[in-house]
């Protein structure tokens, strides 16, 4: 669906453990936007400095109510000040943005891995996957207990689940990279989908190719402009023609094949990339 951009009035702004949940009346991004896709939203207020839009991914997008809901880790000046906004206020947004997940052509196993604040996009998903007749195991981990987002809804929208934190704080003292050769090595498993921080990506992709399995990752590249013009978010992608590209993660993503991407390469301009040879790189 086409994004628009909408001035959405805020309805409610909670905290949640180490997030602050926004809900947002937003109809025109809320109808068909589709798990794994994000919005960009202006911070700051008309006379603010900051002109860069933050991007978070959409977490519920509810097109009965028009409402959607972000999930906001502060971090640094922009999302401090979104974390403060209160109801009644309006932000402006532009989305639906990005390519979504995919569902599998046939029904299986999925396995969801979930990083932190990574979980926002994955419960939508779960439920879409068991309407379409998967099965759904979730692996949900943070550092600590008070970053994990969402695990009671994980136990409502999946088959089974398993908690992760660094600390031990709550469920498995670990990284949920050290659950999957389990859960990935299980009889029927079929799928895995990922959100979290670029090195849990790159550790799940790993796993996920050393068994076989197909994997949809959601990555979280820096991001200025959102919309596909700037080029701040290109990563190295690996074409169906075998040949390397730098790809927007905005618009060619944030949702890859993650056998697609080049990650010991992320972050840099591989010299073998198409177009190389023109910018003087071999
Ligand atoms: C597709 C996508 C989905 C995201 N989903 C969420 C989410 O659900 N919840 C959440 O809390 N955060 C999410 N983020 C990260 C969030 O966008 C950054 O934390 C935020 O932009 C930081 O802004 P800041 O002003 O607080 O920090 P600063 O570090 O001061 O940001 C400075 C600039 O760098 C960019 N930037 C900094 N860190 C990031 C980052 N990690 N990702 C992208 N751009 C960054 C900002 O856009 C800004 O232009 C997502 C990012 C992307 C790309
Ligand atoms: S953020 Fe500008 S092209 Fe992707």
């Amino acid at each position: 669906m086409t994004a628009a951009q909408v001035s959405a009035p805020v309805v409610s702004t909670e905290p949640v453990g180490a997030y602050q949940l926004i809900t947002l009346d937003a109809p025109a991004i809320a109808s068909g936007a589709e798990p794994g896709q994000f919005v960009a939203v202006a911070v700051g207020g008309p006379e603010t400095a900051m002109l860069l839009r933050r991007c978070f991914a959409l977490y519920t997008a509810d097109s009965a109510t028009g409402r959607i809901q972000i999930v906001v880790a502060e971090h640094g000046p922009g999302t401090g000040w979104l974390v403060q906004v209160r109801p009644g206020s309006e932000l402006d947004l532009v989305g639906p943005l990005g390519r979504p997940f995919t569902l599998p052509d046939t029904p299986g196993a999925a396995v969801l891995v979930a990083g932190g604040y990574g979980s926002a996009p994955m419960f939508d998903l779960a439920r879409r996957l068991r309407a379409a007749g998967s099965a759904v195991q979730m692996v949900v981990g943070a550092g600590s207990a008070e970053r994990l987002f969402g695990v009671d809804e994980a136990r409502v929208v999946a088959d089974s689940v398993v908690v992760t934190t660094d600390d031990g704080s709550v469920g498995v003292r670990g990284l949920v990279t050290d659950m999957l050769p389990g859960l990935l090595g299980s009889p029927g498993v079929s799928t895995v989908y990922a959100c979290g921080p670029m090195a849990m990506l790159r550790a799940v992709a790993g796993l996920a190719t050393s068994y076989d399995l197909p994997c949809q990752v959601a990555v979280e590249e820096s991001m200025a402009c959102g919309i596909g013009v700037c080029m701040t978010c290109v990563l190295p992608v690996v074409g169906a023609d075998g040949r390397t590209r730098m790809v927007r993660s905005c618009v060619e993503g944030p949702v890859f094949e993650a056998d697609r991407v080049r990650w010991k390469d992320v972050g840099t301009l591989p010299g073998d990339v198409v177009g190389a040879d023109a910018m003087d790189l071999r």
